[in-house]
């Protein structure tokens, strides 16, 4: 088989680099060892669209990573535009937070048509692709439109919400009925899939059973693949990392006090201004915790181009200097604020010398940093995860201590029951957690894709009664530009 990944955000094979989202620091172990071909942005844009597509491709473990510059006029109208503008806010319940315009869906559509175009230079024999994530909904759809009858993947990183917000995104329609022409597309959670089975019921009126759609692009299957982690390399590391520098500090610093720690992109999901209400309230509540309990918040700036992420990191940033100011004695600095990123291996090290963390998005499809947090503890002396139940990863971590993140005094409750957990009952849910993290490894979950998009074809091909070049003919309902 030559396995295509395709996905915005790709990463290289350095753990010390900083990684952005979890995307590309999950994909990259199982890319490396199956031989696949990754292609994604370069991050850089180039000038003239209708040109050749051009790939500058490097090796990447047993396979290669294969970087595009996307086209200069419309990355903008694309990534910020229609992608984190329309998209994003939408996926994660906020829709009062779209702001786009037909020129940037335009720009959208280009981009996974100029996409479509680079992957046909990846097409051989044998070929399976697999798209990642919401920047490429379409991408299925142009792949079909040049020609492509070869098995074509999808997997959602991010939630899929109820009809009602996603009819909040313009031309919902075309672009759902563009991801019919996906022959499997994955979700993090059942959830997820039911709402997107449900809108494609109620807004499209075509029938699901049994997880498979039937539509005039044939047949697709729907199915639900929590992503994982390698909870035991990521252990190892963090086993490791405890001598690193930043890591050694940390501990030096820390003078006996109990440390919290939240890593997160500034993101409005991520439920920053949530979090720190409740480390305020918790501080007001419990003056003994004054002191003995504080933060690490790791924020990483993204999409600094939009505007509500402008808005936020100015918000996230007075709310820390309020709370410092109020809580904060001449020794001691109750959040500790950080505006950059960190390589996995010394996040990992972070990760262990912190004995609580703090994962409180709004909404996440999953979110690897609970489980990653999970697995770097010391199982001898494990900390206490503190998980909102509005991430994909609370499915699975029931063990967890369960949280609202718009509940500030349930979270402030939560915060210093978790500084105060008894040994045994943190082994207790550590060891149930990071079962569940062993048994379902990141490995699995490529494994697991990889096969259900074999099978999805040869169910299709059977039921259609037709090879699949001719379920995937005439392309209805879609723009074409
Ligand atoms: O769906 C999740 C994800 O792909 C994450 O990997 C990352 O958090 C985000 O979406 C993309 O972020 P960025 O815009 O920085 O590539």
């Amino acid at each position: 088989m030559n396995l295509v990944v395709v996905s915005n955000r790709v990463a290289r094979g350095k753990a010390n680099e900083p990684m952005t989202g979890g995307l590309a620091a999950a994909l990259l172990p199982v890319v490396e060892n199956s031989g696949a071909i990754w292609v994604g942005s370069s991050g850089r844009v180039r000038d003239g669209v209708h040109k050749e597509p051009f790939a500058e491709i490097e090796a990447l473990g047993s396979g290669a990573l294969a970087t595009l510059d996307l086209p200069a006029a419309h990355y903008g109208g694309y990534y910020e535009g229609f992608a984190n503008s329309a998209l994003w806010p939408a996926l994660h319940s906020r829709s009062d937070l779209i702001s786009t315009s037909q020129g940037d869906y335009l720009s959208y559509r280009e981009v996974n048509a100029f996409m479509a175009r680079a992957l046909l230079r990846f097409r051989r024999t044998g070929t399976v692709f697999w798209v990642q994530d919401y920047h490429f909904l379409a991408l299925g759809a142009e792949l079909r439109e040049l020609g492509v009858t070869e098995p074509i993947g999808f997997f959602l990183h991010t939630p899929w919400p109820t009809a009602c917000v996603i009819e909040g995104v313009p031309h919902h329609r075309e672009l759902v009925e563009a991801m019919l022409d996906f022959d499997l597309i994955g979700f993090q959670t059942a959830q997820d899939c039911d709402n997107f089975a449900a809108y494609v019921r109620e807004a499209l009126g075509l029938v699901v059973h049994d997880g498979i759609v039937v539509s005039q692009h044939g047949r697709t299957r729907l199915q639900v693949f929590p992503i994982g982690i390698d909870a035991e390399k990521f252990a190892g590391a963090a086993a490791k990392a405890i001598s690193h520098p930043d890591v050694s500090r940390l501990r030096r610093s820390l003078n006996g006090e109990r440390l919290a720690i939240g890593v997160d992109r500034l993101d409005y999901s991520k439920g920053l201004v949530n979090r720190i209400h409740a480390f305020d309230r918790m501080w007001a509540s419990n003056p003994a915790l004054v002191r003995s309990v504080s933060l690490l918040q790791i924020a990483t700036p993204t999409r600094g181009g939009i505007e509500a992420y402008g808005n936020l990191q100015s918000e996230v940033a007075r709310l820390v200097s309020d709370v410092n100011g109020r809580h904060g004695e001449v020794d001691w600095t109750p959040i500790r604020y950080l505006n950059k990123g960190y390589g996995q291996a010394v996040l990992a090290g972070l990760y262990r010398t912190a004995q609580i963390g703090v994962v409180t998005p709004l909404h996440d499809g999953m979110n690897l940093v609970a489980k990653e947090y999970v697995a770097a503890q010391n199982p001898a002396d494990p900390g206490v995860l503190v998980l909102s139940k509005f991430a994909g990863a609370a499915n699975e971590l029931d063990t967890a201590l369960l949280v609202n993140p718009h509940d500030i005094d349930g979270m402030a409750r939560v915060l210093a029951m978790a500084a105060a957990m008894p040994l045994t009952e943190r082994r207790m849910r550590y060891e149930a957690m990071m079962d569940q993290l062993k048994r379902h490894s990141i490995q699995d979950w490529f494994a697991d894709f990889i096969r259900a998009l074999q099978d999805s074809e040869n169910d299709g091909a059977a039921r259609a009664g037709s090879a699949p070049w001719q379920r995937r003919g005439t392309v209805h309902g879609i723009a074409r530009h």
